[in-house]
């Protein structure tokens, strides 16, 4: 089951039951935001969940492309990438959880085909600011799913304030053999959807308060599911990064972790580049010009000739394509290489200067600042071309 097969699946499915999908599913976040990419597939809903009548009715779905930059050290494990996809449902004020569990539940075990057997869920045990969510945990009880009770790991929300409320996760064990324990007890149940119960508000005063209307806010990790799907043990070895994986690793022979963070920062690169994002020192061209300097401060500890002038064009067209980018690759490409050289002569320039004998000893605050300031050289850059010295 490839993942485009997994995506349609899903649209269609709740196209079926009435929901109209949402188009337009940019990274970037609203105007007016406080952050800088959407991190959720609600992301882009909040209004609507507060309240505002959608255009296209009271039931949607949406296959929404998120940016977290949270999760970037836990990148080149398993499950987590930079940039990953959500489908998503959303009841504004229409069903309840309950019906949304049942859906959520059919499409895995009859559309998908996921064993019944190797499924559990988590819900909201309740807690002082509301109650154990003893629908959703009857609903589960009724189809037969093991359920866990927790607090802090079943409630919801996309930052301080704003719309929040209790959910019930749903996991898939990945293990060998029967399943073990439960999903807080065995790392082996991946969570794979999220429902949740979004009835509440977090008011700027920190007051929790109720919502106009009670919502059901749904998230699906698409690559998480895949790999599950296809039976892999990490999306890294899902036809999303077949193309990945078979070529960058005879183009640099890297270990396994690094290779997985090179791969993921240069497709999430492409597709922040796609959606018209340029390197710069600030915003989000900061977070795409920290990804690309990653991935080349990792290409170049062992070989300082890496370019990536030497990536094929197929990653370019089968990411851009994936994502319904739909400009030109070269674009992308010089971006891409642009990039490398600045960061190139910055690196030539940081060591012409650190090798003046005022920094051959231990640096203090004044120097930092100095080097930052007059020079445009940051810290991190300063540590690792002294670590690259020293070391
Ligand atoms: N907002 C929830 C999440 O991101 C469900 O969509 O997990």
């Amino acid at each position: 089951m490839n993942t485009e097969h997994v995506i349609r699946t899903f649209v269609e499915y709740f196209q079926d039951r009435g929901h109209r999908r949402i188009t337009g599913s940019t990274l970037l976040s609203p105007p007016g935001d406080s952050v800088l990419f959407t991190t959720a597939g609600m992301h882009p809903l909040t209004p609507y969940l507060e309240g505002r009548p959608h255009p296209l009715g009271r039931r949607l779905v949406n296959v929404q492309r998120c940016l977290r930059t949270t999760d970037l050290d836990e990148v080149g494990d398993s499950t987590h990438l930079t940039v990953f996809e959500m489908l998503g449902t959303w009841s504004l004020g229409d069903y309840d959880g309950s019906r949304s569990i049942e859906w959520g539940h059919d499409l895995l075990v009859e559309g998908l085909e996921v064993d019944p057997g190797l499924l559990y869920a988590t819900v909201f045990g309740g807690d002082e600011r509301s109650g154990p969510d003893t629908d959703s945990l009857r609903t589960w009880q009724e189809r037969g799913v093991p359920v866990e009770l927790t607090t802090g790991e079943n409630w919801w929300s996309n930052g301080p304030t704003g719309p929040c409320g209790p959910d019930t996760e749903i996991f898939v064990w990945t293990g060998e053999g029967p399943p073990q324990s439960t999903p807080t007890g065995d790392e082996r149940w991946v969570e794979v959807w999220n429902h949740v119960m979004m009835r509440y508000r977090r008011g700027d005063d920190g007051t929790l308060g109720l919502l106009p209307q009670p919502n059901v806010d749904t998230g699906l990790g698409l690559e998480r599911l895949v790999a599950v799907l296809q039976g892999k043990e990490s999306v890294f070895e899902t036809d999303l990064f077949e193309p990945w994986m078979r070529t960058v690793p005879s183009l640099w022979q890297l270990p396994e972790q690094p290779l997985r963070v090179v791969c993921d920062h240069l497709r999430s690169g492409i597709v922040v580049i796609g959606d018209g994002v340029l390197p710069s020192n600030t915003g989000r061209g900061y977070v795409l010009r920290r990804l690309v300097r990653r991935v080349l401060t990792t290409l170049w500890r062992d070989d300082p000739s890496r370019t990536l002038g030497d990536l094929p064009e197929e990653l370019f067209r089968h990411t851009l394509d994936h994502f319904g980018q739909n400009g030109p690759s070269g674009r992308v490409r010089e971006v891409l290489l642009d990039e490398e050289l600045r960061f190139t002569r910055l690196l030539e320039r940081g060591r012409h200067i650190l090798s003046q004998p005022r920094f051959s000893t231990q640096l203090d605050e004044e120097d930092y600042s100095y080097l930052h300031d007059t020079h445009g050289l940051p810290r991190d850059l300063v540590l690792g071309l002294r670590g690259d010295a020293l070391g």
